[in-house]
């Protein structure tokens, strides 16, 4: 494999993405979603290796349902119970994978660049999925695939991120990705959780509150620096989608969060299902996003 087509079969990022490739994954997930067969064998003989250093349960379990219903071989590494606990690198784990002879690696990683890095040496396509505080390319695709299912359309649509932005993998693929299709979107954080390296415009909750899509944000407790949460209770006061402030949102307005939820903190437990909510309808998403992904990479 060329490093051209290698780089345009892996998915590191959106940002580099271009809108076309974007929409491309979009419609192949609309064709998968469509689909009525669970497993198909369009991948078989293929392996895929989900190569996680960092702990998920959608994103992992959603790539793997995905390469199943492909037919693909999936292995699983879990860096708990892995060689990375006698000091192997991620760098000679991830080769050790690539000679073994796996077809695409999808892989979550604490810290930022290791993924940028690995790509100039691995010689199979890799998939992203979820680099520090970078990117999360699928998750954003998803989001992206809900809101079109929802409003028809991306452009012209308001989005407010609300939350830690300043941890959020989430918010910046959103963001990038959003702005290629005409979508407005702002932040709303508290100043200790901004992101002052984003190009964005900040808001206040009641004005988050007349956007079409609100996307909440877990405040990543596990990323902070001590003291960044003076309490859950007055986040939830400030920042939190309450049912009263959620009460004001227009009847089209579409509740979303990335998940994991720290219920009654950044949302209220009862908006977590709510009509209005997309919250369980975007992991649903994750299948044939992820399947269009693996797919793009394998084929
Ligand atoms: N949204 C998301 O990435 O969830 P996980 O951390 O459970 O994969």
């Amino acid at each position: 494999m060329t490093m051209t087509q290698l780089k345009q079969r892996s998915l590191l990022g959106l940002k580099e993405l271009s809108k076309d490739e974007i929409e491309s994954i979009l419609d192949r997930a609309a064709y998968w979603e469509n689909h009525s067969t669970k497993v198909h064998n369009t991948m078989q003989g293929k392996f895929a290796a989900n190569m996680f250093f960092e702990n998920s349960t959608r994103t992992r379990f959603s790539f793997e349902v995905a390469e199943k219903r492909l037919g693909t071989e999936v292995l699983n590494f879990s860096a708990a119970v892995s060689s990375v606990q006698k000091g192997e690198s991620i760098y000679d784990t991830v080769r050790t994978l690539e000679s073994m002879g796996i077809d695409v690696g999808i892989i979550r990683l604490k810290p930022i660049g290791v993924l940028a890095e690995l790509a100039t040496k691995i010689k199979v396509p890799l998939i992203n999925a979820g680099d520090g505080n970078n990117e999360h390319p699928t998750q954003a695709l998803l989001d992206m695939y809900t809101m079109r299912k929802h409003f028809g359309q991306l452009k012209g649509l308001t989005v407010t991120i609300v939350g830690d932005v300043l941890h959020s993998r989430v918010a910046r693929s959103n963001l990038w990705a959003l702005q290629k299709f005409g979508v407005k979107v702002n932040f709303c954080s508290p100043p200790n959780m901004q992101a002052t390296d984003l190009d964005v415009s900040y808001v206040t909750i009641d004005e988050a509150l007349k956007s079409d899509v609100v996307m909440m944000l877990r405040v990543q407790l596990e990323r902070h620096e001590s003291g960044m949460l003076s309490s859950a209770e007055s986040y939830r006061e400030h920042f939190g989608l309450t049912v009263e402030r959620a009460s004001k949102l227009a009847n089209h307005a579409i509740i979303m969060h990335p998940a994991p939820i720290n219920r009654n903190v950044e949302i209220d437990d009862e908006l977590v299902e709510h009509p209005q909510s997309r919250i369980f309808p975007q992991m649903e998403n994750g299948v044939p996003i992820r399947m269009a992904v693996v797919e793009r990479a394998l084929s």
